[in-house]
């Protein structure tokens, strides 16, 4: 499917929780955070149903994230539903890693084929402050059974406060490069005020090409992270608020001012 600046739109993200066993700096306050309720969640059938109408269309690239995905119960049965739907390419997820030693195999077995791991320093000190209750050893330990599972390529994401060359940035990039992992870099984006902008100048992402929709966890399809324009399945019906969301995506984005990285994931 292609939107009205002649985008091909065959990238679908999905969210399946807001809630993280995590709490970055960067992405949550560290309490006083309003979570969805259970009702307004998707339940698998529907976000199965979801995906199938959106393969339909065209899309042919899913990932699951978060939140932290591997939080949610039974995300393996949801991993082994979408694995069977003929006509997905590559199905993905990014997940900080915490619990991957424990899911790399049954998620493989299922049928995902890759993981990108969230990992912005090396350090286990800094790691800690990072994500205020993270150890590093287990997210070290994951991307091992990742590795060990066949959920490849694995990916690094990190995010980094200015440059690539900073300590923590050069150090992930050595780790990256010893393991023969991808990394990707991506700017912090300031949340503060309740609102995130596009940081200009910064890598967060490129608009004329952008390729993606959005499935949030309280089924909303989100046409653009730096828009707060959303439409929702349970309303209009998954093809509807698909058709919405590519008739009236910005050809580029500037705020956003509700969504926060772990509602809509990143
Ligand atoms: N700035 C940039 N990226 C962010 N993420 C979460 N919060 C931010 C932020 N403020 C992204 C990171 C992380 C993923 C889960 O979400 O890439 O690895
Ligand atoms: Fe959790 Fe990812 Fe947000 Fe960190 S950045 S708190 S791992 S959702």
């Amino acid at each position: 499917m292609y939107d009205q600046f002649n985008r091909k739109i065959n990238y679908l993200r999905v969210s399946v929780t807001d809630r993280c066993n995590l709490r970055c700096v960067y992405c949550m306050p560290a309490e006083g955070i309003k979570l969805l309720s259970h009702s307004d969640i998707l339940s698998y059938d529907e976000i199965i149903g979801i995906v199938k109408v959106a393969v339909k269309m065209g899309v042919d690239k899913v990932r699951i994230t978060g939140g932290e995905p591997l939080v949610r119960k039974n995300v393996v049965y949801l991993i082994e539903k979408l694995a069977g739907i003929s006509g997905i390419r590559d199905l993905g997820m990014t997940t900080n890693g915490v619990l991957l030693d424990k899911f790399s195999r049954p998620l493989k077995e299922a049928g995902l084929h890759r993981v990108n791991v969230s990992l912005d320093t090396l350090d286990e000190r800094r790691y800690h402050e990072i994500t205020r209750i993270g150890q590093i050893s287990d997210v070290l330990r994951g991307i091992d059974a990742a590795i060990k599972s066949g959920l490849i390529p694995v990916k690094i994401n990190c995010v980094i406060k200015n440059s690539p060359l900073e300590r923590d940035a050069r150090e992930v990039a050595e780790f990256a490069k010893k393991y023969g992992l991808e990394v990707r870099f991506i700017r912090q984006m300031s949340l503060s005020g309740g609102s995130f902008s596009q940081v200009i100048g910064g890598d967060g992402g490129n608009c004329s090409n952008c390729n993606r929709l959005r499935l949030t966890a309280n089924g909303m399809i989100q046409p653009c992270l730096f828009n707060d324009i959303k439409y929702n399945v349970r309303e209009l019906g998954a093809e509807k608020a698909i058709l919405e969301a590519l008739k009236n995506k910005p050809e580029c984005g500037s705020e956003n001012h509700q969504g926060r990285f772990y509602n809509i994931g990143g």
